[in-house]
């Protein structure tokens, strides 16, 4: 399969290749570590009700939306807007979203580096050196960090500047089932160990009271960033799709496949964090706010495996680690695709050129972000948790109001046969053009209120 071609716009060449790339970019370190960090966060199971019902009815509509103005500009998402209308205002939305795939690649490749220590960790604690794997696994050691994402970076780098549908095919049809399998054991083990029950309860019993608007911009930011969506990263891989495929269908596989992902790690990590508590380590404080913080999954997974003891624990911990950081790998490539087939379309430079200016940029913001990880909830929150629900907004202004859902119908239509006789088309267009703007819009503006509210209490 020739993909993301470096010369001619390239092409998914089956079906299935274009959904596991999708895939590839919606499943990865947002499902399992972003997801039970932001729900546990934000209360469990009332956090895991909205996330699943804005899915649904925002992430789903939105992801058919970004990947009919891919497939039918073939651009990358400012010469989208600009080949699908003579807006001036919407090239610059198409601008933040290739700076949103900027600010969210480079923290995600510090987190992303974290896998790859702790698969290691992993080792040198069966192998008793426990020195090694506490200084591997000191996720406060910005060298360390730095390194890492480093590391991480060039492994996206280089597979961006090779054929990367081939490598994401295989990543993703093998690797993927072997991480779910993974999962589904961990969770039997797991619910069997003192203290999970009260984690099952936390995730699957909710309590309604505890919904909140911050709550809701959590959920709704988090169904973004799950989904890959908001920043055009599936403008971008639906302009490398053939024109023989349903659009529909192919966003309806990979929306149910990351929501059933995230929702397995949240069966694992919530008990899990229970099980972490009842022996000793502080996760929440009085209050029950969370203390571990964005370190969360890699403070109380590890010992989960060490727990298991000896070589099955290793196995486990080890595959792992493994298996999240090549989660995280297709879910990179997508972030750094976005600017790169940017430059590369807008500015005419070679693909080598652009990826190794774009993964440069990125690296450097990444190495301060490793000496302050601070920083990195401050970007999570206002290029994922706003950006991102702020790009879904405009793809539905522009997709109902501008580009016109008559034009998305003709695109949507080819791979669709009976698309205008299918209920499919007059639910999608009254989401688009009513519910999902109204209620994202309905979310900034509450949450705009309470930020100017905040700042000059
Ligand atoms: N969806 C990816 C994840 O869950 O890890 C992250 C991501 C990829 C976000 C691509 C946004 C994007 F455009």
């Amino acid at each position: 399969m020739a993909a993301i071609d470096t010369s001619a716009r390239g092409n998914w060449n089956t079906k299935l290749g274009f959904i596991l790339a999708a895939a590839g970019s919606a499943v990865g370190l947002g499902n399992i570590w972003r997801f039970p960090t932001v729900m546990a966060e934000n209360g469990g199971a009332a956090f895991l009700f909205i996330y699943a019902l804005l899915v649904f009815i925002i992430g789903y509509p939105v992801m058919v939306a970004e990947m009919s103005m891919g497939r039918s500009s073939q651009k990358n998402p400012v010469g989208a807007f600009r080949a699908l209308s003579n807006s001036r205002f919407f090239p610059i939305v198409g601008f933040w979203m290739v700076l949103c795939g900027i600010a969210i690649l480079s923290f995600y490749i510090v987190i992303a580096g974290w896998t790859i220590s702790y698969f290691f960790e992993q080792i040198f604690f069966y192998a008793g050196w426990y020195d090694l794997a506490s200084f591997i696994a000191d996720t406060d050691n910005g060298w360390l960090n730095a390194i890492l994402a480093i590391i991480f970076m060039g492994l996206t780098i280089s597979i961006i500047l090779g054929g990367v549908s081939d490598g994401i095919e295989r990543a993703v049809r093998m690797l993927m089932p072997m991480l779910v399998v993974i999962i589904v054991i961990l969770i039997g083990y797991v619910l069997f160990q003192p203290g999970a029950s009260e984690g099952l309860r936390v995730y699957l019993v909710p309590d309604f009271s505890a919904i909140t608007p911050d709550l809701i911009l959590a959920a709704l930011g988090q169904a973004f960033f799950s989904l890959s969506l908001g920043m055009g990263a599936l403008i971008t891989y639906g302009s490398y799709l053939s024109k023989k495929e349903n659009i529909p269908e192919a966003a309806g596989y990979v929306t149910v496949f990351d929501i059933g992902i995230a929702f397995l790690a949240g069966l694992l990590v919530m008990p899990t964090i229970y099980i972490a508590q009842s022996q000793g380590m502080v996760i929440f404080d009085d209050d029950g706010n969370l203390v571990a913080g964005i370190a969360l999954i890699f403070q109380v997974l590890p010992e989960l495996f060490h727990e298991m003891g000896g070589l099955i624990g290793l196995i486990f911990g080890a595959t792992f680690f493994f298996l999240l950081s090549i989660a995280a790998l297709t879910s990179s490539i997508s972030l750094l695709e976005v600017p790169t087939s940017y430059t590369i379309d807008e500015h005419r430079m070679p693909r080598k050129k652009a990826a190794l200016l774009i993964g440069g940029t990125v690296t450097i913001i990444s190495i301060i972000l490793s000496f302050n990880t601070g920083g990195i909830d401050i970007l999570n929150y206002v290029f994922s948790d706003l950006g991102l629900p702020l790009g879904g907004l405009m793809i539905c202004l522009f997709l109902g109001y501008v580009w016109k859902t008559e034009n998305a119908r003709h695109e949507i239509r080819s791979g669709f046969e009976g698309l205008d006789e299918h209920w499919f088309w007059p639910v999608w267009t009254f989401f688009v053009r009513y519910i999902c703007p109204i209620l994202i819009g309905l979310v900034l503006v509450v949450t705009a209120y309470e930020l100017i509210g905040t700042l000059f209490a």
